[in-house]
């Protein structure tokens, strides 16, 4: 993983109670550091064990700031203030109709599906099959059995169940796939790292009237969209 120090591999010796503790303490960090400010996503953050999502061997490292490796070809579970960071501009909320473009672990999904209630729905996309059923069976053991999972290209998006609310891409991208931005509801928001002259942009897009407000967040580094709308 560019960019990143990856912690060595190891048997996991973290009780569920000291799991329990850094993912409030990681919370109460998310917030002091401004990463965090909406109710509803910083219960979903408290409610979802980060840990259940991680492979064996990492599950100790799931509150430090790195993402960590996952099954499949360059998968990883991003670090944990990538979350309130896609999340809160992207004013992710209750009753949200929402789709997500790469699957991972499974654990940004599950964040989702806790913030739009069961009045809301999540879609989520993942090109990698190994990746996608390493995300699918996390879900399925922490009780998730409403999300909508798809194995294929997410650049394509999942037309069947648009128009959208709300969009995350979790992998880089040279501009926003077209298809995504159909896919959109006339007032709906996007969210995603565009790739620019080597750098990544954490681009906002808000739809409205005939066009787009668009807004640079911050500087991301993410791993490269695959498939159609691919970097590769
Ligand atoms: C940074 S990871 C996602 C992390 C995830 N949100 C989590 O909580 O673990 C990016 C994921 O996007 C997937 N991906 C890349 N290109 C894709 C595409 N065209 N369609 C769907 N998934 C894609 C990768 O295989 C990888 O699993």
């Amino acid at each position: 993983m560019r960019g990143w120090i990856v912690p060595p591999p190891k048997a996991p010796v973290k009780s569920r109670e000291v799991l329990r503790k850094e993912r409030e303490k990681k919370v109460r960090w998310l917030i002091r550091h401004g990463y965090l400010r909406s109710e509803r996503i910083r219960d979903a953050m408290l409610r979802v064990r980060r840990e259940d999502f991680i492979p064996l061997d990492y599950k100790d490292y799931a509150y430090l700031e790195v993402p960590l490796p996952l099954p499949g070809k360059d998968s990883t579970i991003s670090c944990p203030h990538s979350y309130p960071l896609f999340y809160e501009p992207l004013g992710l909320d209750k009753g949200h109709t929402f789709l997500e473009v790469g699957l991972g672990s499974g654990y940004g999904t599950a964040l989702a599906r806790e913030i739009v209630g069961s009045d809301g729905l999540v879609v989520c996309i993942e090109i990698d099959p190994l990746t996608f059923e390493f995300g699918r069976n996390n879900l399925e053991n922490a009780g998730y059995d409403d999300i909508v999972l798809i194995k294929g290209d997410g650049g394509t998006g999942y037309p069947q169940m648009s128009p959208y609310e709300r969009i995350c891409i979790t992998a880089a991208c040279h501009e926003i796939p077209p298809p995504l931005i159909e896919q959109l509801d006339e007032k709906g928001k996007l969210i995603g790292p565009v790739m620019d002259r080597g750098n990544q942009d954490l681009v906002l897009l808000e739809k409205g009237g005939k066009g787009f407000k668009k807004k640079v967040i911050c500087q991301v580094l993410y791993v490269s969209l695959k498939g159609s709308y691919g970097t590769g």
